[in-house]
Order: C-alpha cells, then structure tokens, then sequence
C-alpha cells in the first residue's frame, strides 16, 4: 500500500534519530549550555525501531537514514544496521555522523552493511572547529573521512553548514579538500529551526550569495539538471568539480518533501518545523499490531499539509522558531533531537 499527504507527495524517507546525544556542540544546533534529554527508558530498543520500520516500509519508506544527535553514540549500531540492511525493500541505508567517533567504527558499520555516510564538516581549520563546536575533536573528524575511503564506502557527502562570518571564506577550500578526499560537499544555509537559538537572517548566507562567490573563484558553474526529491541542487564547476547546495532557509524544497522523522524515543514528525508530532512508541508498547500501527500512520500522512520552511519563507520579520524555554519544556522541538 502507497499512501500520499494533502499534496499527493509519497511517504518514502524515514530519518531515524537513535540518540538525542551529540558529543559536539555546534553553534547553530546546540549553542545553549544546558539541554534536557530524553529518558532513558523511553529510548526505543533496536527491535522495535524494525517493527516500527517494517510499517514503514508497508507504506513506501524504502529509504533510511541514521542521524542522531550524534548517532555514533548510541551503543552496537552496527547491530541496528545489520537489522535494516536485511529487510528486502531497503533501497538505501545512510548515516548523518559529525565524524568524532567514525574512524574506530568505520570499519565495523561497512561490514554491517551500511550504504553511505554523511560527514558534517563546517572548517578545514582546527581552531575555527573549537569555537564553532566548543570540542577539540577536528583531527578525529578528518581521520574518520578518511577512514570512510580506507574501509571501502563510496558515495561519501560532507556537509557544510554556511555561517555569515564564521566560516563563508572556505567554500572554495572545503571543495578543494572534496574533491581530495573524494567526497562531494554539499553548502547549507543556516536555517532557523528548533534549536537554533541564535539565528538571524543576517547569519544567513543565501545560495545566490554562494554561487557568486564560488563563479568569481572558479568561472562558470553549470547547474545539474535533475529530478529528485534530495533536498540539493547539484552544480559542476568547469574542472568537473561537483558540490551541492541545500537552499532551505532562501528557497525550500518542501513541494517535494517525502520525508519524515522518527525520534529515538518513538515520536514520528511529518515535518523539521513540526510543532508536534505523532506518539508511536506508546502504541507500540501499548500493544498496538502492525495493521495499528499502520492504519495510524497511513492516516497521518494522508492528512499532512506541512510546508514548514516556505511557510517561514512568508514571514516578513523573520526569528529563531523556537524559544529556549519552550526547548526546555519538550526537546523534541530540537534539531538534535529530530535529528540534523
Ligand atoms: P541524501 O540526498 O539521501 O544524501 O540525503 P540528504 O540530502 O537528506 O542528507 P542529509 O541528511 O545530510 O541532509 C542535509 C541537510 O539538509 C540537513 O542537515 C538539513 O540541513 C537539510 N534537511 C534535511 N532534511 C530536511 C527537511 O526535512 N527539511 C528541510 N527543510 N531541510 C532538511
Ligand atoms: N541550519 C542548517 N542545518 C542544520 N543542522 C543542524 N542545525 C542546523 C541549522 N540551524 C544540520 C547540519 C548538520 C546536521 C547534523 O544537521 O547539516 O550537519
Ligand atoms: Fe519537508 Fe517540512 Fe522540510 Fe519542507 S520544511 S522540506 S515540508 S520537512
């Protein structure tokens, strides 16, 4: 069974958040210095992460992605992984990691099977990832892409978020180290969601502003033309250079969204700027069976209506989503928590 939302977008991407703890500190998704974090008991086990996915999957989740907070800290993995990679309507199985942990765990997550592997990577310089991070771990991160090529996986992305100021002089570096490491980068604009306490419009740094940074340094940049839901637009640089751009804050991809978020403590968002989202650990718990559990989120999705980030495109006085003290009141509202 296929099911459809309000603008007859399919449900075919599942994030899967499997902690809300991060080993880093990023400024534009955790600058606080104090968070609230999910019980522990309320953590859904590895086997119940599959019930609820092989639902999914009834409906058309064919594509998975890990992300956490950190993802890397939550304890066997690799086991959670082997648990996805054997179910036959996989298509793709994808982690979003900040890297910190993944040269001592690469090797044992390609064995597991995992597909591919998001790096975020905003520096190339030690110093800047100190203050953008409030860790010291840079050299870890660089060791585990590294790791990535060394243990076999292909297909690597890094991604960049883009802060006014803080690191929009390293576009062209961080695609030169790319290209070094066989990794396509993708640029992100600092976008306000949940979490992003600090943000401001003029911290952003708009995908026009990139591309004419990166034409003056490079000449002419084609656009790849294709037809997809990632949220991307593809661009090639006359070396044959390929990069990304993910315009979320400036120019959205939500007419053709066909993802949803799972929290590691079971609540499933059907948007990244969903107030609220729906609870199925307590079902699943509860007893529900998987025709529950998939009448529940069949008819979910069959009523979404969101478009989160256009609808914050319309706003004409623009500032961070949520306020801390709403954070503190229910975390899910985090991007660490729903995962990045
Ligand atoms: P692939 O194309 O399959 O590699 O996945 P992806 O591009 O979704 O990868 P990733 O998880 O690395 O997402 C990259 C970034 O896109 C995130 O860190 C967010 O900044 C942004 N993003 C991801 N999901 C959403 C979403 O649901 N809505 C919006 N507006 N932005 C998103
Ligand atoms: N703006 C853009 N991307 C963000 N992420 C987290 N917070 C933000 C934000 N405010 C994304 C980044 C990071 C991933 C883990 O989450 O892409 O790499
Ligand atoms: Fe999808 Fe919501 Fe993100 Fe738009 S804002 S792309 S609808 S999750």
């Amino acid at each position: 069974m296929r099911v459809e939302d309000t603008f007859a977008r399919p449900l075919r991407n599942l994030r899967i958040s499997v902690t809300d703890r991060c080993n880093l500190r990023c400024a534009y998704c955790m600058p606080e210095e104090e968070y609230v974090w999910l019980p522990r008991e309320q953590i859904l086990h590895f086997e119940e992460m599959g019930a609820l996915v092989d639902v999914f999957m009834d409906l058309g989740v064919d594509k998975i992605r890990l992300t956490g907070g950190e993802p890397l800290l939550r304890r066997d993995l690799p086991e959670l992984v082997r648990l996805l990679v054997a179910k036959p309507r996989l298509r793709d199985l994808a982690m979003t990691t900040n890297g910190v942990l993944l040269a001592e765990q690469a090797r044992a997550l390609k064995s597991a099977g995992l597909h591919r592997v998001t790096v975020s990577l905003d520096t190339l310089r030690p110093d800047r990832f100190t203050m953008l991070t409030r860790r010291t771990h840079h050299a870890q991160v660089l060791d585990g892409i590294a790791a990535l090529g060394r243990v076999g996986f292909g297909g690597t992305k890094l991604d960049t978020v883009v802060m006014r100021s803080v690191n929009d002089d390293e576009l062209a570096d961080l695609i030169e180290y790319g290209r070094s490491v066989s990794a396509e980068v993708r640029f992100i604009e600092y976008m306000d969601v949940g979490g992003a306490t600090r943000w401001s419009m003029d911290r952003v740094v708009s995908r026009a502003e990139m591309l004419g940074v990166l034409g003056r340094r490079y000449g002419t940049i084609e656009p790849i033309v294709e037809t997809s839901s990632a949220p991307a637009d593809r661009y090639r640089l006359a070396n044959g250079t390929v990069f990304g751009i993910i315009s979320s804050t400036t120019a959205p991809f939500c007419a053709s969204c066909d993802r949803s978020r799972l929290t590691a403590d079971g609540m499933w968002y059907l948007c990244l700027y969903a107030q609220r989202g729906i609870d199925l650990r307590g079902p699943l718990r509860g007893g529900a069976t998987a025709d529950d559990l998939k009448a529940l989120i069949a008819s979910a999705w069959t009523r979404r209506a969101d478009r989160g980030a256009e609808e914050r495109l319309k706003l004409r006085e623009r500032t961070p989503l949520v306020q801390i003290g709403r954070l503190r009141e229910d975390p899910h509202l985090e991007m660490h928590t729903r995962g990045g």
